[in-house]
């Protein structure tokens, strides 16, 4: 069983990031180290452990070599989470995925290569497979053609660090989640949903016709799924797709949202087509056999997970 004696999670003050910092000091005994540049988390995030003396905050970007090196020495895990979120803004930016990503996982593992870290998680996507229509990709699946630079600069950093882990004696879990939903959530379509609605309750845009249909997983399924895989596999790389079974269109979301919300008569404006923006994947479709032969299942589905989750943000203040 991993003991997770000092742990450096890289991103730990966003969405997912901040929930494995809870995770870890709810449950282990070890100090929690967040890597964090507070792009798009936040230091309250951390609450109630912003004063437990196992957790250090460090404010520092991936990009900064010197100080990424600094802060990981003495680390025994990493769990890798700092990226660029917003799969769009590369149209207008078209580096940012490049360095965010690619370039960011690189000196991550350079820095671990030079203080002798051996173990790293990685969140990967679904965005590695492409645009492959209903096809359901198993982790095997290829070639991997994706069309955004997000998804490029993912299978990029997935490249990495298997090369990484093949030269120098490394180790890597690399998780394909689904779209990931819950409280403290800092982008995705029930949170955009919210946010528009709160601004103007009659009218919904849309962005593409609403037909999209992907799968969206609760964050505390994608948690117990992480450390289940640590728990279960030994490979020098590890790759798992980590979804629900069903799948939920953009329109079954905008009733739920709707719907939880209190609202009635709200008009849909679509802004049309068949995908919300360039380098968006319409229908995502995973093979989920590996995981499930392993053992591990979601335990809330699409719909469970976006009522959820959706329920959890109307608790939170607005962002
Ligand atoms: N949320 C999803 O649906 C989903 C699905 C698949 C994969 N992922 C991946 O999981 C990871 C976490 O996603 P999230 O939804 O929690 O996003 P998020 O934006 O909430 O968290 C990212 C965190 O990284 C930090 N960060 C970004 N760039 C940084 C930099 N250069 N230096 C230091 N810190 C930096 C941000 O401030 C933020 O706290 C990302 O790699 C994302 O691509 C997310």
């Amino acid at each position: 069983m991993q003991q997770f004696k000092k742990v450096f999670i890289t991103g730990g003050a966003g969405f997912i990031g901040s929930h494995m910092a809870h995770h870890l000091l709810d449950n282990f005994q070890g100090q929690v180290t967040v890597y964090d540049n507070f792009c798009s988390g936040f230091k309250n995030y951390l609450e109630p452990h912003l004063n437990n003396p196992r957790l250090q905050i460090v404010t520092g970007d991936m990009l900064d070599f010197a100080s990424l090196k600094s802060a990981s020495v003495g680390h025994d895990f990493i769990f890798h989470f700092a990226a660029n979120p917003d799969i769009a803004k590369s149209m207008t930016q078209t580096d940012l995925d490049l360095k965010q990503t690619v370039l960011a996982t690189f000196n991550l593992l350079e820095s671990m290569r030079l203080n002798g870290i051996k173990q790293i998680a990685y969140a990967s996507g679904s965005g590695v497979y492409g645009d492959v229509g209903l096809t359901e990709t198993a982790e095997s699946f290829g070639p991997l053609m994706p069309i955004s630079m997000y998804g490029a600069s993912k299978l990029g950093a997935e490249g990495i660090i298997s090369a990484f882990c093949h030269m120098f004696d490394m180790q890597a879990w690399i998780y394909r989640f689904a779209n990931v939903v819950g409280k403290r959530q800092t982008h995705g379509v029930g949170f955009e949903f919210m946010k528009k609605l709160r601004k103007n309750p009659q009218i919904l845009d849309i962005l593409g016709n609403g037909t999209q249909s992907k799968s969206y997983i609760h964050v505390s399924d994608i948690l117990h799924a992480m450390f289940f895989v640590i728990g279960k596999t030994q490979n020098k790389v590890n790759i798992f797709n980590v979804a629900t079974d069903d799948y939920l269109t953009v329109n079954e979301i905008a009733k739920i949202v709707i719907q939880k919300m209190g609202l009635k008569d709200v008009k849909y404006n679509y802004a049309g087509g068949d995908r919300g923006w360039k380098g968006d994947v319409p229908i995502v479709r995973f093979n989920l056999d590996k995981i499930h032969q392993l053992g591990w299942q979601a335990k809330y589905s699409s719909e469970m997970a976006i009522n959820l989750a959706v329920s959890e943000m109307l608790t939170e203040p607005p962002r």
